[in-house]
Order: structure tokens, then sequence, then C-alpha cells
């Protein structure tokens, strides 16, 4: 028996990257597995097959997190498809790059939706579920929701938002459910390295991260007693203490 076996897992945004990281980690301790794409509908399927190699169910649904009702409809599919839900992973999310003068009604608007707005919205439509299992939400957050990143201001302010929801759900959900939350700190996926090679060099374990190492804290939170609940952990190499 491996510790997911039998459990039921919805991962965002979760067809490449950190994503399919997170949702291949939960399948390999036996999770079944849905996850949602938005624009990566060929990655996607990819990553199922690689999700159903690992020997259980695994489906991937488009949803634009964006959408409100989209996200009613996707979480009801869900649990449709794996006959329920015992952990949700709210992935997701977008960056940008802006000086903060700059950073118009519209830029606010989108990356709170994506970033803060849609964990919220996935985690209430998921919650009947969660607590008829007495399930866990872990929410990506970010070292930069921890640190002020000057040119990233909105992004900043939606991941410490998702902190403070994380805590905030942790609170008013227990007993049934146990919220925590993943903040990754630089994380390199395929990009050239060379790039992110100064950030390396001033994180005290002397590499960035990968998205492995930050699904392995994420397994933390899905396989953890549920009494460790409301907590924020940083897997970012220690460059957050620099
Ligand atoms: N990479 C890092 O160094 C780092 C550092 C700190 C925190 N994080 C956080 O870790 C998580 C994963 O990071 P990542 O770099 O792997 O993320 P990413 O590639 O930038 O985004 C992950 C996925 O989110 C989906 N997505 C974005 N906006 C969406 C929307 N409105 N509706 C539906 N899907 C949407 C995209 O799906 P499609 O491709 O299908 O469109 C995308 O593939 C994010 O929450 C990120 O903020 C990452």
């Amino acid at each position: 028996m491996k510790p997911l076996s039998g459990k039921s897992a919805l991962v965002t945004g979760a067809a490449k990257r950190i994503g399919r990281a997170i949702a291949l980690a939960l399948a390999e301790q036996g999770a079944n597995v849905a996850i949602t794409y938005r624009n990566s509908a060929p990655e996607a399927e990819q990553t199922v097959r690689d999700l159903a190699a690992r020997g259980g169910k695994a489906f991937a649904l488009r949803c634009d997190l964006e959408d409100p009702q989209a996200i009613e409809a996707t979480v009801a599919k869900v649990v449709e498809g794996l006959g329920g839900l015992d952990i949700l992973v709210n992935n997701a999310g977008m960056f940008e790059s802006i000086a903060l003068e700059d950073i118009s009604v519209e830029h606010w608007d989108r990356i709170f939706a994506t970033n803060t707005r849609a964990p919220f919205l996935v985690a209430r439509a998921a919650l009947p579920h969660l607590r008829a299992s007495q399930g866990r939400i872990v929410n990506i957050g970010s070292l930069g929701g921890l640190h002020p990143w000057p040119t990233h201001g909105h992004y900043c302010t939606s991941k410490a938002a998702l902190h403070m929801l994380s805590e905030t759900m942790a609170k008013a959900w227990a007993p049934e459910v146990s919220v925590n939350c993943v903040a990754p700190g630089m994380i390199v996926q395929g990009e050239i390295e060379e790039a992110y090679e100064h950030f390396a060099r001033k994180t005290p374990m002397q590499r960035n991260g990968t998205a492995e190492d930050v699904a392995a804290g994420v397994l933390f939170f899905a396989t953890a007693p549920t009494f460790i609940t409301g907590q924020l952990l940083t897997v970012d190499g220690g460059l957050g203490l620099s």
C-alpha cells in the first residue's frame, strides 16, 4: 500500500512545470489525479499519459481559472470522475514583471483573479467534498509573498494574500479540512540555467530549486498528520534567509 492509495487529488495548472511534478509525485504515491490546464492541451495529454503509467486513474480538464462558472463546473466534473476528492492543490499561477507605477487595473485584476481569487473559488467549490473525506488543501504561494520584489508588486501582493487566505481557510474549515501553503523560491525548470546562476550563487544551498523540490513539499502536506494545518513552508534553498 502506498501512502496515497485510494486517494483522489486535483492539481490546477498541471500540464507542465511545477504542477506536473506535483501531480506525478502524488500519482507516484498511489493517488488518482485530475489536472486542469488552460492553453497547454498537448502537454496536459502527455502528463495524463505519464500519470496513468503510475497505475492510477488520471484525466485532464480545460478550465480558465479567471471564470468562476468554469471553476464550479470543473470541480463538479473532477468529483464525478474521481468519485470524491481528498487533496486539492491550487498550483496554477500567473507571474509578470512590471514597474510598480506601470501596473494597470487590468494587470492587477488578472493576476489577483488567477493567483488569489481562483484558489479561493476552487477550494470553496471543493469544500463539501473535502469535508466529507477529511481532506486537505495545499496552496502554492511564493517567496515573493514574503519579500517585496519591486518589479512584481501585484504578483507579490497576490501571493501574500494567498498566504493569508491559507491561514484563514485552515481556521475556518478545521477540523474537517487541513490547509497549508508551499512557497517556492527560485525554481528553474527548462529555462537557460546560466540566466539564473546569480540566484544560485546567493542561495545558501548554492543551487536553484527544481519542480521536484516543490513537489516534495506538497507531498509532505498531503501525507502529514492533519494536525499540521495553517502552515507556510518555503522551498527556497535558504534564499529568503539572505
Ligand atoms: N517558477 C518559480 O520559480 C516559482 C516561484 C515561486 C512561486 N511559484 C508558483 O508556483 C506555481 C507553479 O509555478 P510555475 O512556474 O510552474 O507556473 P507557470 O508555468 O507560470 O503556470 C502554471 C500553469 O498555470 C496555468 N494558468 C495560469 N493562469 C491560468 C488561468 N487564469 N486559468 C487556468 N490556468 C492558468 C497555466 O496553464 P496553461 O499552460 O495550460 O495555460 C500554466 O501552465 C505558481 O503558482 C507560481 O506562482 C513559482
